[in-house]
């Protein structure tokens, strides 16, 4: 940085920026109640150099909210809903996918709400309007991750978007499973950032957890 400035009015000087100099990068915060969308959180990773760096795969791509701050070059969107699959016009099941370990980023946003609560509108969009029990739902997500880890690269990273719930009265400890995938994958876990939410507790529910009012954002890293 240049030397600062002297102030007209004789006040303390004041540091200032030359021509072609770079400010200092925002600093990233593991829970940011300033980061207001899931596009906020890509934003994130790709300071921290998680996202960005070669090919990136989005396996549940849906409506493509996660890229609607940045996107990295060349992104591979694909979905098993083939209207939501832009680079695949047939869909892929992110449980068997075509591809060798080629990723340096794979981000994984799975269907992971295990409760049957409906939700109009956002149950369809995020493929849970069909009912099932919260175990097949669970072994879904881990079977994606399974297979999410097998395509990225060597020195890749898995991000997988997922959250800690309480089901029939239990908490699932969601992160701690997609955590015992990946590392049974061969990753480590390399970072956590949360996403907190604004949604109200139920109507008259009793309450006998703490109500999750957040959703988690694991890292992990291929050796
Ligand atoms: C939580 S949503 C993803 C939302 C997305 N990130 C967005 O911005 O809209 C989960 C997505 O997974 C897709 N999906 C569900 N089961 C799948 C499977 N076996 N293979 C691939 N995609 C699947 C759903 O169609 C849905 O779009």
């Amino acid at each position: 940085m240049s030397a600062p400035r002297p102030a007209q009015d004789g006040s303390a000087a004041q540091p200032s920026l030359s021509v072609g100099e770079a400010s200092a990068p925002p600093v990233v915060i593991a829970i940011d109640p300033s980061r207001r969308t899931n596009a906020d959180l890509m934003v994130a990773c790709r300071d921290l150099g998680y996202i960005g760096g070669g090919r990136t795969l989005d396996p549940t791509h849906g409506l493509g909210t996660f890229w609607r701050g940045w996107s990295p070059d060349g992104l591979v969107r694909t979905d098993i809903d083939p209207t939501k699959s832009p680079s695949a016009s047939r869909g892929v099941d992110f449980r068997y996918m075509p591809w060798a370990p080629i990723f340096s980023a794979v981000v994984f946003d799975p269907p992971y709400k295990l409760n049957g609560t409906e939700r109009p509108g956002a149950d369809d969009r995020y493929g849970v309007n069909a009912p099932a029990r919260w175990q097949d739902r669970m072994a879904l997500i881990l079977a994606g991750v399974r297979e999410c880890a097998r395509v990225v690269a060597p020195g890749g990273h898995l991000l997988v978007k997922c959250q800690d719930q309480v089901v029939s009265g239990s908490v699932v400890w969601q992160t701690d499973e997609v955590t015992r995938a990946a590392e049974g994958s061969g990753l480590s876990k390399v970072d956590r950032l949360e996403f907190l939410s604004y949604r109200p507790q139920p109507d008259g529910r009793r309450q006998v957890h703490a109500r999750r009012n957040h959703s988690t954002l694991l890292v992990f890293r291929k050796p």
